[in-house]
């Protein structure tokens, strides 16, 4: 049960923020105001309810299932945790509301332009992270063949 709820979170959270990275890269770069303003507010207020649960459960379902498992894998994974809650928590999640809310007012200057290169560079960190979480998860339950787990 612990791992389905493990696998489902870990993929819910990963598709998260791998949708709020294109949709936010596409439609600043073709949408209109109001599309983007539409789009981070769409991250706001839906978006976030559905990413920070997956990423808590991710998180509390892998440390369990992991507390008496040894090896290089599970400890790159327990590694890799912390920077991604804290990436989310402190860059990722700020920079949504404040984004939206600047997106809301109209004020598309430099600071939108910057907080939205920080956000960007900080989902693509978390997404690599994740990405190696996932791979290194497939590799201990046996579904993905590679180095031997120890
Ligand atoms: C965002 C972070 C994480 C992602 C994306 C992720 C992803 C995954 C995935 C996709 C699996 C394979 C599940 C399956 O085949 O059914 C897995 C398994 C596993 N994960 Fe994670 N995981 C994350 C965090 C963690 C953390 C922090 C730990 C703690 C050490 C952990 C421990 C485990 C263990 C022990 C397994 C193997 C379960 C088994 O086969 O018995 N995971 N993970």
């Amino acid at each position: 049960m612990k791992k389905i709820i493990h696998r489902t979170a870990a993929v819910t959270a990963t598709l998260c923020i791998a949708v709020f990275f294109s949709s936010s890269v596409l439609v600043e770069l073709f949408g209109s105001q109001e599309s983007i303003a539409m789009v981070k507010n769409l991250i706001v207020m839906r978006g976030l309810f559905i990413l920070v649960p997956a990423i808590a459960a991710t998180g509390g379902t892998g440390f369990a299932l992991g507390e008496n498992r040894k090896g290089r894998l599970v400890e790159g994974k327990k590694k890799r945790m912390p920077f991604i809650g804290a990436n989310g928590l402190l860059v990722l999640l700020p920079a949504a509301i404040i984004l939206d809310q600047w997106a809301a007012a109209g004020s598309f200057d430099m600071k939108f332009y910057v907080v939205q290169g920080f956000e960007l560079v900080a989902g693509a960190t978390n997404l690599t992270l994740m990405g190696k979480n996932m791979r290194d998860g497939l590799r201990m339950s046996g579904r993905l063949r590679g180095k031997k787990p120890k």
